[in-house]
């Protein structure tokens, strides 16, 4: 693997989840490859699960590590080319990726969505910045658009919780009262479409995502049918998309209770807001996989790290 920007990166997707799997037997089977290697890890937004599991993925590998908040400990950056510097932003991205490339192996960078300017946000300007100017692979730890780390994670948990060959996974939209990105449910859906589940999207109308995304993966509007028989519930909101970054429904009748939930398994991302997204009921019962889905962060973010060093 080249690089980690999202997941048509990965060339064997099922093969890429066997081995993150198989990792977590023997962490530091591989802890040579990373010797004398650094990963610097920038953040331009807040993190708990990213930044320690990729930090401790790395490790594992042998690797060293940078973590830097970019935005409040670096300068302010410019990514517009030819753009005349002399308001708010000190350093250009062309001399700031390129000397960061010198000091580590590895660039991961987290930049989230403005929310404002759905055209902006779809260019992916900072992780592909990265990308353009910076001379070793970069990893998304989640842009505007995508988390495939957390899609990766997510289908190793499902692999290992599966009960039956092809099982049933709803994303359902939850209430929030922020307007949140669409990173999270996006990667979902394309590495839904890429494992063998029967899988169904259910949010209210007015909330499908970039049809780019979804294809032809199933929506039903109405919560309860597509619950039916479910055996993995992710939870997850989002804002609009197109009314692009407005929260236009807070309806607490989309929340996950345990009554909503069934049989079924509960997944989220984290970190979650209880009694918003989720009743407590469903996060304190044996059917709530979160954790063990967060702890699955540091084996997605392993084998992708372990690919890279091994490509180069
Ligand atoms: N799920 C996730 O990416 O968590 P953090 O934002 O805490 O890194």
């Amino acid at each position: 693997m080249k690089q980690f920007l999202d997941l048509e990166d990965i060339p064997d997707v099922q093969k890429l989840i066997e081995e993150a799997i198989s990792l977590k037997k023997d962490p530091f089977e591989y802890e040579h490859l990373g010797k004398h290697k650094t990963i610097g890890m920038l953040f331009f937004n807040s993190s708990l699960r990213t930044r320690l599991s990729t930090q401790k993925a790395a490790q594992n590998l042998g690797m060293k590590t940078i973590v830097m908040n970019i935005n409040s400990e670096g300068w302010a950056l410019e990514f517009e080319d030819g753009s005349i510097m002399n308001t708010n932003t000190a350093e250009h991205i062309k001399e700031a990726a390129a000397v960061v490339s010198q000091f580590v192996d590895i660039i991961a960078v987290r930049a989230f969505p403005g929310l404002t300017d759905k055209e902006k946000d779809g260019q992916e300007q900072i992780l592909k910045s990265f990308r353009k100017y910076a001379s070793v692979p970069v990893v998304n730890m989640e842009s505007a658009t995508a988390h495939p780390l957390q899609a990766l994670t997510d289908a190793i948990t499902i692999t290992e919780f599966q009960q039956k060959k092809r099982p049933k996974v709803v994303l359902s939209w939850a209430p929030h009262p922020k307007a949140l990105p669409h990173a999270v449910p996006n990667s979902f859906t394309k590495m839904m479409q890429l494992i063998d589940v029967d899988f169904v999207i259910t949010h209210p109308k007015g909330y499908e995502l970039d049809p780019k995304i979804t294809k032809e993966s199933k929506i039903e509007y109405d919560q309860e049918e597509a619950l039916k028989d479910a055996d993995f519930v992710y939870s997850k909101n989002w804002s609009s998309y197109k009314n692009y970054g407005k929260v236009e429904n807070t309806d607490p009748n989309w929340m996950m209770t345990l009554e909503k939930l069934g049989e079924a398994r509960f997944m989220h991302c984290l970190p979650v807001r209880r009694n918003v997204v989720v009743a407590d009921k469903v996060l304190d019962s044996e059917q709530s996989i979160v954790i063990q889905q967060a702890n699955n962060r540091t084996s997605a973010a392993q084998v992708v790290l372990k690919r890279i060093l091994e490509n180069n």
